[in-house]
């Protein structure tokens, strides 16, 4: 019996599988305890020897099942350590990576520019007073853009900027001249949306003041941009234009040697000298807030373009109200570099 006890015990695979044999063998009806119970009907001098018979089966049975239930108890404890064990040569969870929108893009390889030629970097409130939007840059009252179907006013008589124009009143008031400055920011328009039309875009505009400032120091900045954007075949095109903050005012194209034999005239934005009034208007308000008047008779220009036009362009977007339906397919294609 002790022998197939102890056979059965070494076979036993769980803890489970252990107590039975325990239960089988030394349990209150086990096969060991039953032996037990028989010695009363021995004759007394047979009784002590196999009683000490049988409690040494049963020792040997207890020893075996406590060593083997040592060795159950380990294995599963080390199975259950295995199965909670950080493997740290396995690859890790990739994240995601974000990238720059490719407005932003536009705006970074348009603003290194400007900063190579020594330009200060600004930006100015979204929500303007209609004085900086319209009145100190001569644009009259009956000029179309002050239409409510242009421009979107709010309840308390201020207006969401049509332009980044008001930022030029706003830092000559702050500023002395000479000065070089590009502002960058959003713009909005109340109008119907299509293709090449959102009533939410972005401006760079710029504007530089100074003793003899002429037209040539315009077409030359703009021409170097060009060449900055689009490499040393660039040209650029002026065609008169009218634009009430300035006289003469232009727009202006650029053209460049396009690998892909594409090549044509891309309208990127207006410019032009500053017009006498605005310096007026800008003095106007420096004096009333104490400053000395210090524009009257000095020249500059301004100009203004859209990164919209040039990121079209550029990554071939077929509409620009893909720029902000925030499409991840869209805008999945900029992910990674971010720079
Ligand atoms: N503010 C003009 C626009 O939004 C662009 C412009 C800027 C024109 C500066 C001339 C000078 O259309």
């Amino acid at each position: 019996m002790q022998h197939e006890a102890i056979t059965e015990i070494q076979a036993a695979q769980t803890l489970d599988d252990l107590q039975g044999v325990k239960t089988r063998y030394v349990g209150k009806s086990g096969l060991v305890t039953k032996e037990l119970g028989t010695l009363g009907r021995l004759p007394p001098e047979e009784r002590k020897a196999r009683g000490a018979e049988i409690n040494a089966v049963r020792q040997a049975i207890d020893a075996a099942l406590t060593e083997r239930e040592g060795v159950l108890k380990r294995a599963a404890l080390d199975a259950k350590l295995s199965s909670e064990a950080i493997d740290v040569t396995l690859p890790g969870l990739g994240l995601p990576s974000g990238g720059l929108h490719p407005i932003n893009r536009v705006y970074d390889e348009l603003i290194g520019i400007y900063e190579r030629l020594g330009y200060a970097v600004v930006e100015g409130p979204e929500v303007e007073d209609e004085h900086y939007n319209f009145e100190a840059l001569n644009v009259p009252w009956y000029h179309p853009a002050r239409d409510l179907q242009d421009t979107f006013w709010l309840e308390d008589g201020r207006l969401l900027r049509t332009h980044t124009s008001p930022m030029q009143i706003r830092y000559m008031v702050e500023h002395e001249p000479a000065l070089k400055v590009v502002v960058r920011g959003k713009v909005y328009r109340y109008e119907a949306t299509d293709a090449t039309h959102e009533s939410m875009f972005h401006q760079l505009e710029g504007l530089v003041v100074g003793e003899g400032i002429s037209m040539a120091d315009l077409k030359g900045t703009i021409a170097e941009m060009a060449r900055g954007l689009y490499g040393a075949s660039a040209k650029v095109r002026f065609q008169p234009s009218y634009y009430p903050f300035v006289e003469p005012g232009a727009d202006f194209a650029v053209w460049w040697e396009n690998p892909r034999g594409e090549s044509k005239w891309l309208e990127l934005g207006g410019c032009g000298m500053i017009h006498p009034n605005v310096f007026k208007a800008v003095d106007d308000l420096r004096e009333a807030q104490g400053k000395a008047r210090v524009y009257e008779g000095q020249t500059g220009f301004a100009f203004g373009l859209g990164p919209e036009r040039i990121a079209m362009l550029k990554y071939g977007v077929p509409d620009i109200r893909y720029f902000y339906a925030n499409d991840p397919r869209v805008l999945g294609q900029f992910r990674g570099e971010l720079g």
